[in-house]
């Protein structure tokens, strides 16, 4: 049983480096790989001018199927499926009217040049693949790790960090928005990683600690490193400036006590 896991271990891998391969030969001459959405937008918001790209980024690319391609609320292999079509469809004819990102972001690009060779259906399964699990691959790698409650208690006690419990829904637009644009920001992730430690709660099926109640999506709970004083509890999006600014302030309250 172990062999086979270990064999399946490799499987999967050279499978996901394959969609890696595959993109790297096709597709990277014209889309880059990952670049900060902050950057994304401060360069679309100047024409382009800053970095001078030549199409979308990668991981533009990826969050913008995992959002607006099929249904995101049913189940993962299902969208899967429906994003390898979106992909076989638009690499074998490109059209700006199939696209699925937002104008603001795509309007200075020229269309995207039909396919010189043409990528047969295992390599556009891979490609698609790779395509599919590269945001939230590159969302894990570049925000601050997050635990359970019970590990989150432990460590806070031990480390005299507070715990910021981010109450989400897997389906939360605004969730996903902070998740991609602000908890992926190096200045966030270092102050996050310093001062707190962060728990990711998902307000309909678990319950949060010491008798809070869920205030919607997305929201924020703080407790003190003794496990039994609740700091504040807000909701709502906040960008990254907003969002560093009430961690300075719930740190300065932190201290009081
Ligand atoms: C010669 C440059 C070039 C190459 C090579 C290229 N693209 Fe593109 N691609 C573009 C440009 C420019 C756009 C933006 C304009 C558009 O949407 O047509 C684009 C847009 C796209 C979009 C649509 C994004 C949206 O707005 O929804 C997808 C999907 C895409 N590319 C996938 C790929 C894949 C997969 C490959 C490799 C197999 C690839 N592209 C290779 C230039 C390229």
């Amino acid at each position: 049983m172990k062999k086979l896991m270990l064999w399946m271990g490799g499987v999967l891998s050279l499978y996901a480096s394959e969609g890696a391969a595959l993109f790297e030969k096709h597709c990277a001459a014209c889309h880059s790989g990952y670049i900060p959405m902050s950057k994304v937008i401060a360069n679309a918001e100047q024409n382009n001018t800053l970095l001078s790209l030549k199409a979308p980024t990668l991981n533009q690319l990826s969050f913008g199927v995992r959002l607006n391609v099929g249904d995101r609320k049913a189940d993962e292999e299902a969208q899967r499926m429906e994003v390898e079509e979106f992909i076989t469809s638009y690499i074998a004819s490109p059209q700006r009217e199939k696209s699925v990102l937002p104008k603001e972001l795509t309007h200075f690009y020229p269309d995207m040049p039909p396919m010189p060779n043409p990528l047969n259906e295992d390599e556009i399964e891979a490609l698609s693949s790779y395509l599919f699990e590269y945001g939230e691959a590159m969302i894990k790698k570049h925000s601050v790790e997050s635990y359970s409650y019970e590990e989150a208690a432990k460590i806070a006690k031990e480390q005299k960090k507070i715990i910021m419990i981010r109450g989400v829904l897997p389906f939360c637009k605004w969730c996903i928005k902070m998740d991609r644009e602000v908890m992926v920001e190096p200045e966030v992730r270092e102050v996050l990683e310093k001062e707190f430690v962060v728990v990711k709660t998902n307000v309909i099926t678990e319950k949060l600690p010491l008798g809070m109640k869920s205030l919607g999506t997305p929201s924020f709970y703080f407790i003190h490193s003794d496990g039994e004083t609740i700091i504040d509890q807000l909701n709502g999006y906040g960008d990254k400036e907003e969002f560093l600014e009430m961690l300075r302030r719930i740190k300065a309250e932190a201290d009081r006590y």
